[in-house]
C-alpha cells in the first residue's frame, strides 16, 4: 500500500494568536495564515479584528493596517495597488485573486486569508515565485527574428494581428491562474502552467514573430503542455479576465494542425 506523508510544515497549529478589536465600529474578523519556515514551528491562523472604518475598502487596505498598527510581523508583497503589479496574489476566502482589488465588502463576516496555494512558503503570504518565473523565462518570451529590421521604421503590425495579442500580453503574471490549477499543483515541476503556456502563445501568434515552429516544438511534450486538462479554473479566476485555457487550447489545435 501507498504510504502518503504530508509534506513539513503542512498541519497548521490550532493555536493561533488573537487580537480582539479594542473598540465599536465595523468590526470584521481577519484570519491570516502565519509561517515561517525557519523558525522550525507549524504554521498557525492568526485573527484580527479590526474597525473597517479605519482603512480603505480593499483586503490589501486591511492587511497594511494590520502590519501598521497591530502586527508588524506579518509579511505579504505588493506594489502597484492597483491590480498592475501582480504581487499582492493571495488565496481570499478559497479563491486566487488579487488583494488590492477585492473589496471587503464583497466577502463574508469572516476574511480567511492564506498564500497562493501549493507553492513553497518564504513567510506567511509570500509565496516562492522562483520555478514560475523560471518556467515563463523558458518560453523565452521575446520577439525572436531572423529577417533584418526595416532600416526606417519599426516592425509594423496590422491592427488586426495587434488585436491578436492585445489581451494575452496583458498578464501580470501573478500566479493565480498555475496556482488554481490542479495540474500545475501536482506536476510544476514538468507542467508549464497557464501562465506560462500563455506568454508562449502571446509569442506563437505575434506577426512579427519568426520562431513559430521553434516555440510549438519546445512545447511539444506530454508534460509541459498536454497536463493541461482543460479543467478551466485558470480562467476562471484570472483578475485580469484573460482566457489562459484558450490560448492553451489554441496552442494544441496549431500543433495538431501542423501534423497535416
Ligand atoms: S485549463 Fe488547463 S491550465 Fe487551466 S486550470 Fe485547467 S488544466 Fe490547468
Ligand atoms: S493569466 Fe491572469 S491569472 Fe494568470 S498570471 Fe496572467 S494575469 Fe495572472
Ligand atoms: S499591489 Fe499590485 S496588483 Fe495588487
Amino acid at each position: 500500500m501507498v504510504e502518503l506523508r504530508l509534506p513539513a510544515g503542512s498541519k497548521i497549529n490550532p493555536h493561533g494568536r488573537v487580537h480582539k478589536a479594542s473598540g465599536g465600529g465595523a468590526v470584521r474578523t481577519f484570519r491570516i495564515y502565519r509561517f515561517d519556515p525557519d523558525s522550525g514551528e507549524s504554521p498557525r491562523i492568526d485573527t484580527f479584528e479590526v474597525d473597517t472604518n479605519a482603512f480603505g475598502p480593499m483586503v490589501l487596505d486591511a492587511l497594511i493596517h494590520i502590519k501598521a498598527k497591530i502586527d508588524s510581523s506579518v509579511t505579504f508583497r505588493r506594489s502597484c495597488r492597483e491590480g498592475i503589479c501582480g504581487s499582492c496574489a493571495m488565496n481570499i476566502n478559497g479563491l486566487n485573486c488579487l488583494a488590492c482589488t477585492t473589496a471587503i465588502g464583497d466577502l463574508g463576516a469572516e476574511v480567511k486569508i492564506y498564500p497562493l496555494p501549493h507553492m513553497p512558503v518564504v513567510k506567511d503570504l509570500v509565496p516562492d515565485l522562483s520555478n514560475f518565473y523560471a518556467q515563463y523565462a523558458s518560453v523565452e518570451p521575446w520577439l525572436k527574428t531572423r529577417s533584418p529590421a526595416p532600416p526606417d521604421r519599426e516592425r509594423l503590425q496590422s491592427k488586426q494581428d495587434q488585436e491578436q495579442i492585445d489581451r494575452p500580453a496583458a498578464c501580470i503574471l501573478c500566479a493565480c491562474c498555475s496556482t488554481a490549477c490542479p495540474s500545475y499543483w501536482w506536476n510544476s515541476d514538468r507542467y508549464l502552467g497557464p501562465a506560462a503556456l500563455l506568454a508562449a502563445y502571446r509569442w506563437i501568434v505575434d506577426s512579427r514573430d519568426e520562431a513559430t515552429g521553434e516555440r510549438l516544438d519546445q512545447l511539444n511534450d506530454p508534460f509541459k503542455l498536454y497536463r493541461c486538462h482543460t479543467i478551466m479554473n485558470c480562467t476562471d479566476v484570472c483578475p485580469k479576465d484573460l482566457n489562459p485555457a484558450r490560448a492553451i487550447a489554441e496552442i494544441k489545435k496549431k500543433l495538431l494542425e501542423r501534423q497535416h
